[in-house]
Protein backbone atom coordinates (compact mmCIF):
# COMPACT_ATOMS: atom_id res chain seq x y z
CA UNK A 1 0.00 0.00 0.00
CA UNK A 2 1.13 3.26 -0.85
CA UNK A 3 -0.09 6.59 0.74
CA UNK A 4 -1.16 7.66 -2.16
CA UNK A 5 -3.20 4.78 -2.73
CA UNK A 6 -4.93 5.45 0.94
CA UNK A 7 -8.64 6.69 -0.07
CA UNK A 8 -10.91 4.79 3.09
CA UNK A 9 -10.26 4.09 6.44
CA UNK A 10 -12.22 2.09 8.70
CA UNK A 11 -12.31 3.41 12.39
CA UNK A 12 -13.15 0.35 14.80
CA UNK A 13 -14.71 2.12 17.74
CA UNK A 14 -16.62 5.44 18.41
CA UNK A 15 -15.85 6.31 22.04
CA UNK A 16 -13.93 9.27 22.80
CA UNK A 17 -10.96 8.31 20.72
CA UNK A 18 -12.40 6.54 17.90
CA UNK A 19 -14.31 9.56 16.46
CA UNK A 20 -12.14 11.86 17.38
CA UNK A 21 -9.57 9.90 14.73
CA UNK A 22 -12.31 9.33 12.23
CA UNK A 23 -13.35 13.46 12.68
CA UNK A 24 -9.43 13.60 11.84
CA UNK A 25 -9.36 11.47 9.38
CA UNK A 26 -12.56 12.57 7.76
CA UNK A 27 -10.78 16.55 7.53
CA UNK A 28 -7.73 15.21 5.91
CA UNK A 29 -10.43 14.10 2.89
CA UNK A 30 -10.31 10.33 3.69
CA UNK A 31 -13.93 8.46 3.40
CA UNK A 32 -14.19 7.04 7.06
CA UNK A 33 -16.29 4.00 7.71
CA UNK A 34 -16.94 4.46 11.92
CA UNK A 35 -17.74 1.47 13.33
CA UNK A 36 -19.11 0.17 16.61
CA UNK A 37 -20.89 -2.74 18.31
CA UNK A 38 -24.51 -1.22 18.64
CA UNK A 39 -26.40 1.20 16.63
CA UNK A 40 -26.40 3.70 19.74
CA UNK A 41 -22.52 3.97 19.73
CA UNK A 42 -21.63 4.64 17.13
CA UNK A 43 -24.52 7.52 16.57
CA UNK A 44 -23.28 8.81 19.77
CA UNK A 45 -19.84 9.16 18.11
CA UNK A 46 -21.25 10.70 14.84
CA UNK A 47 -23.15 13.37 17.08
CA UNK A 48 -19.74 13.64 18.95
CA UNK A 49 -17.72 14.54 15.49
CA UNK A 50 -20.74 17.10 14.56
CA UNK A 51 -20.70 18.96 17.91
CA UNK A 52 -17.00 18.84 17.08
CA UNK A 53 -16.94 20.29 13.75
CA UNK A 54 -19.37 23.08 14.71
CA UNK A 55 -17.13 24.18 17.70
CA UNK A 56 -14.45 24.05 15.39
CA UNK A 57 -16.40 25.93 12.79
CA UNK A 58 -17.48 28.27 15.44
CA UNK A 59 -13.60 29.15 16.88
CA UNK A 60 -12.71 29.42 13.36
CA UNK A 61 -10.13 26.65 13.28
CA UNK A 62 -11.88 25.95 9.99
CA UNK A 63 -14.77 27.07 7.64
CA UNK A 64 -18.23 25.70 7.80
CA UNK A 65 -18.10 23.92 4.37
CA UNK A 66 -14.66 22.04 5.21
CA UNK A 67 -16.62 21.09 8.35
CA UNK A 68 -19.97 19.95 6.03
CA UNK A 69 -17.38 18.33 3.94
CA UNK A 70 -16.21 16.46 6.26
CA UNK A 71 -19.27 14.95 8.03
CA UNK A 72 -20.40 13.87 4.85
CA UNK A 73 -17.18 11.54 4.47
CA UNK A 74 -18.24 9.90 7.66
CA UNK A 75 -19.94 6.95 7.30
CA UNK A 76 -21.44 4.84 10.37
CA UNK A 77 -21.75 0.92 10.74
CA UNK A 78 -22.97 -1.86 13.20
CA UNK A 79 -21.56 -4.64 10.84
CA UNK A 80 -17.88 -5.38 11.03
CA UNK A 81 -17.67 -6.56 7.54
CA UNK A 82 -19.64 -4.04 5.73
CA UNK A 83 -17.61 -1.55 7.81
CA UNK A 84 -14.34 -3.05 6.23
CA UNK A 85 -15.39 -3.15 2.89
CA UNK A 86 -12.91 -1.45 0.53
CA UNK A 87 -10.75 -0.23 3.76
CA UNK A 88 -7.09 0.85 2.67
CA UNK A 89 -6.14 1.17 6.29
CA UNK A 90 -8.02 -0.07 9.54
CA UNK A 91 -7.63 1.77 12.83
CA UNK A 92 -8.77 -0.28 16.06
CA UNK A 93 -9.65 2.20 18.86
CA UNK A 94 -11.86 -0.65 20.91
CA UNK A 95 -11.57 -0.14 24.84
CA UNK A 96 -7.80 -0.70 26.38
CA UNK A 97 -7.91 -4.67 26.65
CA UNK A 98 -5.61 -7.08 25.03
CA UNK A 99 -8.37 -10.16 24.93
CA UNK A 100 -10.53 -7.65 23.36
CA UNK A 101 -8.56 -6.08 21.08
CA UNK A 102 -7.78 -9.76 20.14
CA UNK A 103 -10.97 -10.34 19.30
CA UNK A 104 -11.81 -7.93 16.88
CA UNK A 105 -8.66 -8.36 14.51
CA UNK A 106 -9.21 -12.07 14.96
CA UNK A 107 -12.71 -11.11 13.25
CA UNK A 108 -11.08 -8.18 11.10
CA UNK A 109 -8.50 -10.46 9.34
CA UNK A 110 -11.70 -12.16 7.66
CA UNK A 111 -13.80 -10.01 6.26
CA UNK A 112 -10.46 -7.11 4.98
CA UNK A 113 -9.13 -6.56 2.04
CA UNK A 114 -5.65 -8.23 1.94
CA UNK A 115 -3.95 -4.92 0.92
CA UNK A 116 -5.45 -3.05 4.12
CA UNK A 117 -2.85 -2.47 6.49
CA UNK A 118 -3.74 -2.74 10.02
CA UNK A 119 -2.83 -0.40 13.19
CA UNK A 120 -3.97 0.18 16.99
CA UNK A 121 -4.49 3.42 18.93
CA UNK A 122 -3.70 1.33 22.15
CA UNK A 123 -2.27 3.46 24.53
CA UNK A 124 0.18 0.79 26.05
CA UNK A 125 -0.40 -2.86 25.37
CA UNK A 126 2.24 -4.85 23.09
CA UNK A 127 1.91 -4.16 19.59
CA UNK A 128 3.88 -7.02 18.60
CA UNK A 129 1.55 -9.83 20.82
CA UNK A 130 -1.51 -8.17 19.25
CA UNK A 131 -0.41 -8.16 15.52
CA UNK A 132 0.47 -11.86 15.64
CA UNK A 133 -3.11 -12.68 15.65
CA UNK A 134 -3.41 -11.21 12.44
CA UNK A 135 -2.06 -12.69 9.24
CA UNK A 136 0.25 -9.67 8.54
CA UNK A 137 2.10 -8.82 11.20
CA UNK A 138 4.74 -7.00 9.18
CA UNK A 139 1.45 -4.59 7.87
CA UNK A 140 0.55 -3.90 11.65
CA UNK A 141 1.88 -0.97 14.13
CA UNK A 142 0.76 1.45 16.93
CA UNK A 143 -0.80 4.41 15.70
CA UNK A 144 -1.14 6.04 19.21
CA UNK A 145 -3.64 9.81 19.03
CA UNK A 146 -4.11 11.90 22.07
CA UNK A 147 -6.84 13.07 23.39
CA UNK A 148 -8.83 14.94 22.06
CA UNK A 149 -7.59 14.06 18.76
CA UNK A 150 -8.81 16.80 16.78
CA UNK A 151 -6.55 19.65 18.83
CA UNK A 152 -3.37 17.24 19.99
CA UNK A 153 -0.71 17.19 17.59
CA UNK A 154 1.30 14.39 18.23
CA UNK A 155 0.85 10.94 17.43
CA UNK A 156 3.06 8.12 18.87
CA UNK A 157 3.91 5.82 15.89
CA UNK A 158 4.88 2.32 17.34
CA UNK A 159 6.96 -0.75 15.56
CA UNK A 160 6.06 -4.32 16.88
CA UNK A 161 8.62 -6.56 16.16
CA UNK A 162 7.55 -7.50 12.84
CA UNK A 163 6.38 -4.39 11.56
CA UNK A 164 8.35 -3.18 8.39
CA UNK A 165 9.75 -0.13 7.35
CA UNK A 166 7.35 0.30 4.64
CA UNK A 167 4.49 0.35 6.86
CA UNK A 168 5.89 2.83 9.78
CA UNK A 169 6.63 5.07 6.81
CA UNK A 170 3.39 4.84 5.39
CA UNK A 171 1.47 5.88 8.75
CA UNK A 172 4.33 8.53 9.71
CA UNK A 173 2.90 9.51 5.96
CA UNK A 174 -0.71 9.37 6.95
CA UNK A 175 -0.25 11.36 10.24
CA UNK A 176 1.25 14.06 8.46
CA UNK A 177 -1.59 13.91 5.96
CA UNK A 178 -3.82 14.53 8.88
CA UNK A 179 -1.93 17.76 9.40
CA UNK A 180 -0.16 15.31 12.84
CA UNK A 181 3.04 15.11 14.06
CA UNK A 182 4.46 11.85 14.10
CA UNK A 183 7.39 10.84 16.37
CA UNK A 184 8.30 6.92 16.12
CA UNK A 185 9.03 5.11 18.93
CA UNK A 186 10.91 1.82 18.54
CA UNK A 187 10.98 -0.10 21.53
CA UNK A 188 7.09 -1.72 22.04
CA UNK A 189 7.57 -1.15 25.55
CA UNK A 190 4.50 -0.88 27.84
CA UNK A 191 2.97 2.91 27.75
CA UNK A 192 5.53 3.51 24.91
CA UNK A 193 6.84 7.13 25.38
CA UNK A 194 4.18 9.90 26.40
CA UNK A 195 1.93 7.28 28.86
CA UNK A 196 5.31 5.72 30.43
CA UNK A 197 5.81 9.72 31.82
CA UNK A 198 2.45 10.87 32.03
CA UNK A 199 0.06 8.05 33.29
CA UNK A 200 2.51 7.73 36.32
CA UNK A 201 2.02 11.75 37.08
CA UNK A 202 -1.54 11.38 37.30
CA UNK A 203 -1.52 8.31 39.37
CA UNK A 204 1.36 10.51 41.59
CA UNK A 205 -0.99 12.71 41.99
CA UNK A 206 -3.73 10.68 43.23
CA UNK A 207 -1.12 8.99 45.94
CA UNK A 208 -0.78 12.56 47.39
CA UNK A 209 -4.77 12.91 47.56
CA UNK A 210 -4.97 9.45 49.02
CA UNK A 211 -2.95 9.88 51.46
CA UNK A 212 -4.50 13.44 52.86
CA UNK A 213 -1.13 15.56 51.97
CA UNK A 214 -3.34 18.01 49.49
CA UNK A 215 -6.88 18.21 47.77
CA UNK A 216 -7.82 17.41 44.61
CA UNK A 217 -7.98 21.35 43.16
CA UNK A 218 -4.51 21.80 45.23
CA UNK A 219 -2.46 19.11 43.01
CA UNK A 220 -4.12 20.74 40.29
CA UNK A 221 -3.85 24.62 40.77
CA UNK A 222 -0.21 23.32 41.07
CA UNK A 223 -0.02 21.53 38.02
CA UNK A 224 -1.47 24.12 35.78
CA UNK A 225 -0.84 27.30 37.16
CA UNK A 226 2.73 26.63 38.84
CA UNK A 227 4.36 24.00 36.35
CA UNK A 228 2.63 25.67 33.52
CA UNK A 229 0.78 21.92 32.54
CA UNK A 230 -2.18 23.04 30.25
CA UNK A 231 -4.19 20.80 32.61
CA UNK A 232 -4.38 20.13 36.40
CA UNK A 233 -3.49 16.10 36.45
CA UNK A 234 -7.21 15.67 37.83
CA UNK A 235 -8.43 17.24 34.89
CA UNK A 236 -6.68 15.56 32.62
CA UNK A 237 -7.90 12.14 34.48
CA UNK A 238 -11.12 13.37 33.77
CA UNK A 239 -10.51 14.43 29.68
CA UNK A 240 -8.76 11.07 28.86
CA UNK A 241 -11.26 9.14 30.97
CA UNK A 242 -10.17 7.79 34.32
CA UNK A 243 -10.58 4.60 33.11
CA UNK A 244 -8.19 4.90 30.37
CA UNK A 245 -5.52 5.51 32.75
CA UNK A 246 -6.59 2.93 35.03
CA UNK A 247 -5.91 0.05 32.68
CA UNK A 248 -2.54 1.80 31.51
CA UNK A 249 -1.47 1.54 34.79
CA UNK A 250 -2.76 -1.50 35.67
CA UNK A 251 -0.55 -3.30 32.43
CA UNK A 252 2.59 -1.03 33.56
CA UNK A 253 1.73 -2.39 37.10
CA UNK A 254 2.00 -6.63 36.03
CA UNK A 255 4.68 -5.79 33.26
CA UNK A 256 7.30 -3.01 34.85
CA UNK A 257 6.33 -3.80 38.51
CA UNK A 258 4.89 -2.20 42.11
CA UNK A 259 6.02 1.60 41.10
CA UNK A 260 2.90 1.37 38.90
CA UNK A 261 0.40 -0.16 41.43
CA UNK A 262 -2.98 2.07 40.53
CA UNK A 263 -3.73 3.81 43.22
CA UNK A 264 -7.32 2.96 45.58
CA UNK A 265 -8.88 6.46 44.37
CA UNK A 266 -8.62 5.64 40.50
CA UNK A 267 -9.35 1.73 41.54
CA UNK A 268 -12.64 3.29 43.09
CA UNK A 269 -13.85 5.80 40.28
CA UNK A 270 -13.53 3.19 37.95
CA UNK A 271 -15.96 0.93 40.06
CA UNK A 272 -18.31 3.73 40.54
CA UNK A 273 -18.02 4.25 36.79
CA UNK A 274 -17.04 7.66 37.53
CA UNK A 275 -14.84 7.96 34.79
CA UNK A 276 -14.95 11.85 33.99
CA UNK A 277 -16.05 14.16 31.48
CA UNK A 278 -17.54 11.00 29.29
CA UNK A 279 -19.84 9.96 32.44
CA UNK A 280 -21.10 13.44 33.48
CA UNK A 281 -18.70 13.07 36.89
CA UNK A 282 -15.63 11.84 37.26
CA UNK A 283 -12.78 13.88 39.69
CA UNK A 284 -14.86 17.05 39.15
CA UNK A 285 -18.50 17.26 38.20
CA UNK A 286 -19.65 18.52 34.82
CA UNK A 287 -23.08 18.44 35.05
CA UNK A 288 -22.75 20.89 37.93
CA UNK A 289 -20.45 23.57 35.62
CA UNK A 290 -16.84 21.28 35.44
CA UNK A 291 -13.71 22.08 37.00
CA UNK A 292 -13.01 25.32 39.44
CA UNK A 293 -9.13 25.26 40.04
CA UNK A 294 -8.15 27.81 42.05
CA UNK A 295 -5.25 30.08 40.76
N1 LIG B 1 -13.45 19.39 19.43
C1 LIG B 1 -13.71 20.70 19.28
N2 LIG B 1 -13.65 21.59 20.29
C2 LIG B 1 -13.29 21.11 21.49
C3 LIG B 1 -12.99 19.76 21.73
C4 LIG B 1 -13.09 18.87 20.63
N3 LIG B 1 -12.83 17.58 20.75
N4 LIG B 1 -12.69 19.60 23.04
C5 LIG B 1 -12.79 20.80 23.60
N5 LIG B 1 -13.16 21.70 22.69
C6 LIG B 1 -13.49 23.10 22.87
C7 LIG B 1 -14.06 23.39 24.24
O1 LIG B 1 -15.45 23.11 24.30
C8 LIG B 1 -13.79 24.87 24.39
O2 LIG B 1 -14.83 25.59 23.79
P1 LIG B 1 -15.60 26.80 24.61
O3 LIG B 1 -14.51 27.82 24.86
O4 LIG B 1 -16.65 27.28 23.69
O5 LIG B 1 -16.11 26.15 25.85
C9 LIG B 1 -12.53 25.05 23.57
O6 LIG B 1 -12.30 23.85 22.80
C10 LIG B 1 -11.31 25.21 24.43
O7 LIG B 1 -10.25 25.38 23.55
P2 LIG B 1 -9.20 26.54 23.80
O8 LIG B 1 -8.17 26.49 22.74
O9 LIG B 1 -9.94 27.82 24.01
O10 LIG B 1 -8.65 26.06 25.23
P3 LIG B 1 -7.27 25.53 25.61
O11 LIG B 1 -6.24 26.50 25.17
O12 LIG B 1 -7.38 25.17 27.05
O13 LIG B 1 -7.03 24.17 24.79
C11 LIG B 1 -6.77 21.84 24.99
C12 LIG B 1 -7.75 23.02 25.03
C13 LIG B 1 -6.06 21.81 23.64
C14 LIG B 1 -7.59 20.55 25.17
C15 LIG B 1 -5.71 22.04 26.14
O14 LIG B 1 -6.38 22.19 27.37
C16 LIG B 1 -4.74 20.90 26.26
O15 LIG B 1 -3.78 20.79 25.51
N6 LIG B 1 -4.97 20.04 27.25
C17 LIG B 1 -4.07 18.87 27.50
C18 LIG B 1 -4.61 17.70 26.77
C19 LIG B 1 -3.64 16.55 26.81
O16 LIG B 1 -2.56 16.58 27.41
N7 LIG B 1 -4.02 15.45 26.15
C20 LIG B 1 -3.22 14.23 26.13
C21 LIG B 1 -3.72 13.32 27.18
S1 LIG B 1 -2.88 11.78 27.20
C22 LIG B 1 -3.70 10.82 26.10
O17 LIG B 1 -4.66 11.21 25.48
C23 LIG B 1 -3.15 9.45 25.87
C24 LIG B 1 -4.13 8.41 26.26
O18 LIG B 1 -3.64 7.19 25.73
C25 LIG B 1 -4.28 8.28 27.77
Amino acid sequence: MRLEDVQRIAVLGAGNMGHGIAEVAALAGYDVALRDIEEEFVRDGYDQIEWSLGKLAEKDRIDEEAAEAALDRVETFVDLADSLADADVVIEVVPERMDIKKDVYGQVVEHAPEEAVFVTNTSSLSITELSEVTDRPERFCGMHFFNPPVRMDLVEVISGKHTSEDTLELIEGLAEEMDKTPVRVRKDSPGFIVNRVLVPLMNEAAWIVESGDATIETVDSTTKYDMGLPMGSFELADQVGIDVGYHVLEYMHEVLGEAYRPCPLLVEKVENEELGRKTGAGFYDYEGGGAEIPT
